[in-house]
């Protein structure tokens, strides 16, 4: 990890801008997106991102609004705006630099559907049908579960999120705190140390 990308996540990266490109070839998207200094992975697309995006689910034709929690310079909101282009993409992050990078490599995909705005900004009355997410780990586990949490919470009842994390990172130890916070959490893939999870509600919760 670079000096860059240390404090990937802090609201507004003091790193003076260096930008450049990087390419995310998937079988079905081919892009190439800004990033810079001080965002998250800026000299290459994260191989965990691109395993979510390559082993990710489909997601029904009939979804509204899809959320990239922590959507860095947007690799997984410009696939999913690309993939679902009746569906609205909203892209959230607490890093500016981040989520300017964003709004630049959506325009540039010509994406009309992504939505890249601070956390507080999303109106408070949205569900989302689908929550992705490479997220924050290294924000410390406290931080992390009442992230998780607030966001899951806005899942719509048959929504579902899915989420790449490192093993190494705690994957395995997260996805049995999910479970006992009463979300069903199952692995959807394993590889090269990175796992993919799928979280929805617990059937009685979809009842209530
Ligand atoms: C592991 S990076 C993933 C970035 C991007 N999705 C990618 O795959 O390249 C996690 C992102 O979460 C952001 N983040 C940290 N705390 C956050 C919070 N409270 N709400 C939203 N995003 C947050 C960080 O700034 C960072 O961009």
């Amino acid at each position: 990890m670079g000096d860059s990308d240390q404090h990937y996540w802090v609201s507004n990266p003091q790193s003076a801008s260096r930008k450049k490109e990087v390419q995310l070839l998937l079988p079905d998207v081919d892009l190439s997106l800004t990033t810079d200094r001080g965002v998250f992975s800026a000299n290459q697309v994260d191989k965990g991102t691109r395993y979510l995006l390559m082993e990710g689910p489909s997601v029904p034709a009939s979804v509204k609004n899809i959320l990239d929690l922590g959507c860095g310079y947007g690799p997984i909101a410009c696939t999913l705006g690309e993939r679902y282009p009746d569906a609205k993409v909203w892209a959230t992050d607490t890093n500016i630099r981040a989520l300017e990078l964003c709004r630049l490599n959506a325009e540039k995909t010509n994406s009309k559907n992504i939505l890249a705005c601070l956390p507080e900004e999303i109106p408070e009355d949205i569900s989302f049908d689908s929550i992705w997410s490479n997220p924050p780990i290294r924000i410390g586990k406290e931080s992390l579960h009442e992230l998780l949490l607030e966001w899951l919470n806005r899942l719509s009842p048959n929504g579902s999120a899915h989420f790449v994390i490192q093993r190494h990172l705690g994957s395995d130890s997260l996805a049995k705190w999910l479970e006992t916070k009463g979300w069903n959490t199952s692995r959807r893939g394993s590889r090269k140390g990175f796992r993919l999870l799928d979280v929805t509600r617990r059937e009685s919760d979809e009842e209530s």
